[in-house]
């Protein structure tokens, strides 16, 4: 198994032409972290995670992944260091069933390519981690079940599924919950919550719902800069963020009811801070 390790930026950014997406940001995954990253739409938090998985080349700073740096890393090679994200946008093949995506992933990471079924021993113990893999994510029921027939819910939590056959150290998930109804979600979140503790987890989450009851720690983008970072108590009663998010008008505009509604956050921010 891959030892744990913090993944850290140190004054990271990137430009896009004249527009600096992400500004000077040193932010700390410590081993076993479940964190948050939170901000109104346009505040870099994909950028980031396009950041520390490769697909973006930084224009300042660098990251790290314990001693390691990373910086120079494609996305396959960061991949390899246990370094995996999951995307906003569902990325599935819809035809595909369950268990053969989990196989295909698996059979990837091994190097099996499309020999995955050769010889026999070899299949069965990719199936037997397959069918492992979708239990730990509550889809073992809908193991062949093509993914297009699929509640959009069980969908987002296959495309964990197939992160996980990666085994990642690192998790990054972003908005593992966009365009879920609100009667998955809060089962979306719980699965990833009893994800193996050794994993550290990254997630944007616009629902402060999902990110005050799932998240030990919070981090605020805002402009492409850490606003601020703290518990979910701390973050709660920070009177700057309740000003970011309710102040000005510009605030969360989560595209996912139940906090569309600025009013919405601040009670939500408000009963965390007592909470
Ligand atoms: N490849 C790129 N070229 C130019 N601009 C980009 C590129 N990628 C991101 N941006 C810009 O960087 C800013 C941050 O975008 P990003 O997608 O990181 O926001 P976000 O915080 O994930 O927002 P949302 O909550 O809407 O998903 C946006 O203004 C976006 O248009
Ligand atoms: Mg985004």
């Amino acid at each position: 198994m891959k030892a744990a390790h913090t993944l850290q930026t140190r004054d990271l950014g990137v430009r896009f032409g004249a527009f600096q997406a992400v500004d000077g940001l040193s932010l700390r995954l410590e081993p076993g972290a479940r964190q948050a990253l939170i901000g109104p739409n346009g505040a870099g938090k994909t950028t980031l995670i396009n950041l520390l998985t490769g697909v973006y080349r930084p224009t300042a700073g660098s990251i790290h992944l314990g001693e390691q740096d990373i910086t120079g890393l494609r996305c396959d090679q960061r991949a390899r260091l246990g370094v995996v994200r999951t995307f906003q946008i569902n990325t599935l093949f819809p035809s595909l069933t369950p268990l053969l995506s989990v196989v295909l992933a698996i059979s990837e990471r091994e190097g099996l390519g499309a020999a995955w079924w050769r010889p026999l021993k070899r299949c069965t113990a990719v199936h037997a981690e397959a069918h492992a893999l979708l239990q730990r994510l509550r889809l073992d029921d809908l193991a062949d079940v093509p993914v297009a027939e699929l509640a959009y819910g069980k969908q987002r939590l296959l495309e964990i599924a197939i992160a996980l056959a990666a085994r990642p150290r690192i998790l990054l998930l972003d908005e593992p919950a966009a365009g879920v109804p609100q009667s998955e979600s809060g089962e979306l979140f719980e699965v990833i919550d009893e994800l193996p503790p050794d994993i550290s987890i990254l997630f944007i989450e616009h629902d402060m719902n999902l990110v005050f009851r799932f998240s030990r720690r919070i981090s605020v983008l805002v402009a492409g800069r850490i606003l601020t970072e703290g518990t979910p108590a701390e973050i709660g009663a920070d009177p700057v963020v309740r000003e970011v998010y309710l102040g000005n008008g510009s605030g969360f505009q989560g595209r996912q009811a139940p906090m569309g509604s600025q009013a919405h956050a601040g009670a939500c921010l408000a009963g965390a801070a007592h909470g």
